[in-house]
């Protein structure tokens, strides 16, 4: 069931977590599957909720930097980043504090644990009134696709408390960063590398670019996928075939007709289901420049792809 988020609804969706069950949260970036994150027995049920991999660890969800510093060891760059771009579409993984009371389920048994600070208003109250970090992996079966709105996650997980906190203003997940040693980039999101090597004034490494490098587990999988195949690159329509567009041109369903990469960011994911929806012989996509949140889409959309 969808409910709005009157302060009676919130209350109903802590009292759901208080009792170990699952609620749709809503984020900036895409919506979660939420749980407690200190709660294996809630843990259990998001990975069997999601058909998740249980080698795929969750990310924590807090309210400030202080309350991340309970479960996770913050040097002085983790300390910048934090401070750069939280709250937002940006996730930390560091190692587990010594005391660390997120369930080892949650972080996949790893040392390391994902840590965010999220920026949508509703995430912030429920979590901050709940007290305790929220594990939220996005809330799709695994493999398909982020749901940017709460109609998204009913038609991904059916029958769920889901808060209704409008449709995401990002529209693609956080940016996550490895931050041990060295600064590794694990996915690409909102949050590009320059901005980071700017703030931390350090070359950071790639996963997947720069061989040798960290790799999260959730970025070996096949992810972000809609049923039908998808081609990238496309600049026209055949017959039968779905075309989404990006900028001027004759397309069933267009990005960004201003050819602005955050638009399309924000409209990539619904686009594609509604494609879908249409159960296509194809679904073909223009090309989008890779510059800026760009390099998050193209990597989203090779994946999909692949
Ligand atoms: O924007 C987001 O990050 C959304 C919203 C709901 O916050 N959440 C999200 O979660 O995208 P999920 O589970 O779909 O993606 C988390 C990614 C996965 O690729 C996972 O493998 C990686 O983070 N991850 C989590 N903990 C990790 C760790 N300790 N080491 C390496 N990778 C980790
Ligand atoms: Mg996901």
């Amino acid at each position: 069931m969808i409910l709005d988020p009157r302060p009676e609804n919130i209350y109903y969706a802590i009292e759901t977590l208080k009792n170990g069950e699952l609620i749709g949260l809503p984020t900036e970036t895409v919506y979660g599957l939420a749980g407690d994150a200190t709660n294996p027995s809630a843990i259990t049920k998001i990975f069997a909720r999601k058909n998740r991999p249980n080698f795929n660890p969750l990310i924590s969800h807090v309210t400030s930097l202080e309350m991340a510093m309970e479960y996770g060891v913050f040097n002085e760059n983790a300390i910048k980043l934090s401070k750069a771009f939280w709250p937002g579409p940006f996730t930390i993984i560091v190692p587990r504090s010594e005391n660390c009371e997120v369930s080892d389920l949650a972080c996949a048994g790893l040392e390391t644990i994902a840590l965010r600070m999220p920026k949508h208003e509703i995430a912030q109250e429920i979590i901050s009134k709940f007290g305790k970090p929220i594990a939220a992996p996005s809330a799709n079966l695994s493999g398909s696709i982020s749901p940017t709105s709460s109609e998204d996650v009913f038609q991904e997980l059916g029958d769920l408390t889901i808060i209704n906190g409008g449709k995401c203003e990002i529209g693609l997940e956080s940016t996550v960063v490895l931050v041990l040693n060295e600064v590794t980039l694990l996915r690409h999101g909102s949050v590009s590398i320059e901005q980071i090597e700017t703030i931390l004034g350090e070359k950071v490494w790639v996963a997947d670019k720069d061989d040798e490098s960290p790799k999260s587990p959730g970025m070996l999988l096949r992810h972000y996928s809609p049923k039908a195949k998808l081609y990238l690159n496309q600049a026209s329509k055949q017959n039968d075939e779905i075309l989404i567009g990006f900028g001027e041109m004759d397309c069933d369903f267009n990005l960004s007709t201003t050819s602005n990469l955050n638009e399309a960011a924000t409209n990539l994911y619904s686009f594609m289901r509604k494609a879908d929806a249409l159960t296509p012989n194809a679904i073909n996509i223009a090309p989008i420049p890779c510059t800026g949140i760009g390099i998050a889409i193209n990597d989203r959309l090779m994946r999909a792809a692949n």
